[in-house]
């Protein structure tokens, strides 16, 4: 069975610029699936090569089994792009956006009850005959995803779709696409909001310097950083810590004593024992896992910082 979306070896270069150099994987259908990566790491260009709308130095991308260059109709019909700039033709109303929209895959009046359904779903009823130019940026944003999705796509790509919208919108968006995903569509999500691809995506593609760093479950992903920590509240925090200890101390204040851990070399056993042959005591204990910020932050060297 033909993935959702296949790239094959792709590169892209603008003059002596590498944006993408020889990204190559595949994007099961039905998954969620998120993109990550620092600015400038090629995200955008990858996603407007699906699109069809940047043409590939080298290498193939196929949407649904379709070529985008050599079948870049059907790949176009099989593919939802809500795309990362807000731009518009400011001479059309919402509704007449989304019919051109329709009309442009081939659909008429037949489509009109899924236009409805998605001005709705999207909460934005009463803007339907509200001119695009009179919008905010939050609801441009909806009728951008509005217009993604009125051809019914298979595989919906949304390129930092919540970067700059409230957090109430930014909620709306999560469920509506966590809703997408339920119903089968394949989702491809770019974010710089961390905590957004680690609580909705199931797989994860980290692009670095237009090069993939890593692919794997979210799972497997979380599970390859080494460490872990050890948070301690002290009752007396004025003891000293002993010197073993001392290169494992992430932070120390308030009577809270946080332990960095090697997942393999340091045994919480080992390490209650050392604070106890040195007399310190602590009330209360916990372990913390890593987040996906630890492990994009290992492998790009960069923080993920939301804009
Ligand atoms: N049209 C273009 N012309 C020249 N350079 C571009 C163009 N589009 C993107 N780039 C460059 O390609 C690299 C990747 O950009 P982009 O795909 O937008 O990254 P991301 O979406 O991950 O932030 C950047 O260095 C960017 O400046
Ligand atoms: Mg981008």
């Amino acid at each position: 069975m033909a993935a959702a979306v296949n790239i094959s070896q792709v590169h892209k270069d603008y003059g002596t610029l590498h944006a993408l150099r020889g990204v190559d994987f595949d994007i099961p259908k039905g998954c969620f699936f998120g993109l990550l990566g620092p600015n400038g790491a090629g995200k955008s260009t990858l996603i407007n090569i699906m699109a069809g709308l940047v043409r590939a130095t080298q290498g193939t991308v196929q949407i649904q089994g379709y070529d985008v260059r050599q079948q870049w109709r059907q790949a176009r019909h099989s593919l939802g792009i809500v795309p990362q700039e807000l731009a518009f033709d400011p001479f059309f109303t919402v509704s007449e956006i989304l019919r051109l929209q329709s009309g442009y895959f081939g659909h008429g009046r037949e489509n009109q009850p899924w236009i409805e359904e998605l001005l709705h779903t999207l909460n934005l009823d009463d803007k339907a005959n509200t001119n695009l130019r009179e919008l905010s940026g939050g609801m441009k944003r909806r009728v951008l995803i509005a217009q993604a999705l009125v051809h019914k796509p298979p595989v919906v790509v949304l390129d930092e779709p919540t970067a700059g919208v409230d957090v109430e919108l930014r909620k709306a968006l999560w469920k509506f696409t966590n809703d997408l995903h339920q119903k089968g569509h394949t989702i491809v999500l770019t974010t710089h909001y961390i905590e957004e691809a680690e609580s909705l995506c199931e797989q994860i593609a980290i692009l670095n310097q237009g090069q993939l760093v890593a692919l794997d479950s979210k799972t497997a992903l979380l599970a390859r950083r080494p460490y872990r920590l050890l948070h301690l509240t002290l009752t007396n925090p004025d003891t000293p810590i002993p010197s073993a200890l001392q290169d494992k101390v992430q932070s120390f204040a308030d009577g809270e004593l946080i332990l960095r851990l090697h997942r393999d070399e340091d045994k919480i056993g080992a390490i209650l024992e050392s604070l106890r042959t040195a007399h310190i005591q602590f009330s209360d204990l916990r372990t913390q896992e890593p987040s996906l910020e630890d492990v994009f932050i290992s492998l790009t060297g960069k923080a993920h910082d939301p804009r």
